[in-house]
């Protein structure tokens, strides 16, 4: 089996994960360059019939099986920390080792490993919401650390392991190094449970208005957190900065932007694999996709999960792609109106047109996509292109709206950032065809 290589999808540069670390494009951070630089998977970026003919996903006897219910053994064969493990020579049964391990440790931190999570058809939300299509909601409150973002961050960590259980030059004083992270929420809870699951030292940047429960758990999970005030001297996110500077001096990007990492990306499509798996034995055609947008990795790892569903057969082809953001804070939609119809080749190269901080500082009840930036923005914007799907800018009362509605009419106890997708949906006139949401994070 060949090693698995990733490509710059803005600057064509090309890593082979056996000999470096795939996580920031190497040509990244050049002066005077302009381009959006993020690594993905090559054979994960159509074609790639060749990478999926073994999967579950396709509905033949793939080497997890059917009947695996952990994502990160059902889509091993979809994910290149699997593909680098097989190439370098270690069997099937010490990937099952190394996510078994894991697994056994995220219970004893966390009460819970990755399973697959439950999604249905919400007809009383439906109802409620004045949609006469079909409204599916795929639920991650229950996932590790209580969000999707631990499948982000579990993408990286395995490939962190097996580059360990290898021995190869390229896994060398990777102990040594600690993990690193800019996030106040989700995604800090999520890096600091799988962190402390793996033993590995976490640092975690903070703004100073974190909410105090979060950075008690943080406390009790081992992570080292540093709180990070606003400088007038630099615009964006401090956190951001702070954890760049971090990086550079040494520590391994474990935060969810996929410019800085791209593998944090492909472990997010798991959750598209299992949608897409779903919507097959329902004998669904779910026409729309709304999904809350922050600083962007889920949304652009749901465009190339059910990209590749689609080309596997599983689906007949990805649902459209609405990008929900708040009325505070919607750098994408910005990007989005400003590239109509040019080329996307063309806009990877000229990031800056596109993409750059929010100049205010946002507020809203969904504070979990106050992202300044959209950090993988073109990903997205190429995923909304393909499927015919475009942005939405929510206003405050729909997102109020939509956790209400979200809170009475389901079973899922879910926070205003994770309802957020249905505030998109509100926000359209309604549609008879069968729409679907992701209630991403638990309200806490
Ligand atoms: C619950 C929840 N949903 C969605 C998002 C948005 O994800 P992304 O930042 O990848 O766009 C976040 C981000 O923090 C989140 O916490």
């Amino acid at each position: 089996m060949k090693t698995p290589r990733f490509v710059c999808h803005g600057c064509g540069a090309v890593v082979d994960a056996a000999a470096l670390l795939p996580f920031r494009c190497p040509q990244a951070g050049a002066a005077g360059d302009d381009v959006d630089h993020l690594l993905a998977p090559e054979d994960s970026t159509p074609p790639h019939q060749g990478a999926i003919g073994s999967l579950p996903l396709v509905g033949r006897a793939g080497v997890g099986g059917p009947a695996e219910t952990d994502p990160f053994l059902r889509y091993r064969t979809l994910l290149s920390p699997y593909r680098l493990a097989r190439a370098w020579g270690l069997p099937d049964a010490a990937w099952s080792d190394i996510a078994g391990r894991l697994d056994r440790a995220l219970i004893a931190v966390d009460g819970r490993g990755f399973r697959l999570t439950p999604m249905a058809p919400q007809p009383a939300l439906a109802e409620a919401a004045g949609s006469p299509g079909p409204l599916w909601v795929k639920d991650e409150t229950g996932n590790v650390a209580g969000s999707h973002k631990a499948r982000h961050l579990m993408g990286v960590l395995l490939y962190l392991k097996v580059l360990e259980a290898a021995r190869r030059p390229a896994g060398e004083g990777l102990r040594a190094r600690r993990l690193a992270i800019a996030s106040c929420g989700n995604a800090a809870l999520a890096a600091a449970v799988l962190a402390r699951a793996a033993d590995w030292p976490l640092d975690v940047f903070i703004p100073p208005d974190a909410e105090p429960a979060v950075v008690a758990r943080l406390t009790e999970l081992g992570a080292a957190i540093t709180v990070c005030r606003r400088r007038d001297d630099e615009s964006g996110d401090p956190c951001y900065h702070a954890f760049r500077r971090a990086v550079a001096g040494g520590a391994i990007p474990f935060g969810v932007q996929g410019p800085d990492n791209g593998l944090a990306i492909e472990g997010g499509r798991t959750l598209a694999f299992e949608m897409a798996e779903g919507f097959r034995e329902a004998g669904a055609a779910v026409e729309t996709l709304f999904v809350q947008v922050g600083g962007g990795a889920l949304a652009s790892a749901l465009a190339q999960g059910f990209a590749i569903a689609a080309e596997a057969g599983v689906i007949a082809r990805p649902p459209r792609l609405m990008a929900v953001q708040t009325e505070g804070c919607a750098p994408l939609a910005r990007a989005w109106q400003r590239l109509g119809d040019s080329d996307l080749a063309d806009a990877a190269r000229h990031r800056s047109w596109f993409m750059w901080p929010w100049e205010n500082t946002p507020s809203s009840l969904a504070h979990g996509i106050l992202d300044d930036e959209t950090y993988d923005w073109w990903a997205i914007a190429a995923g909304m292109r393909a499927s015919g799907g475009g942005t939405v800018v929510a206003n405050e009362a729909a997102i109020a709206r939509a956790h209400r509605l979200a809170l009475a009419q389901t079973a899922v106890s879910v926070s205003a950032t994770g309802s957020a997708g249905l505030a998109g949906m509100l926000s359209l006139p309604p549609s008879d065809q069968a729409t679907a949401v992701i209630f991403s994070g638990v309200e806490r």
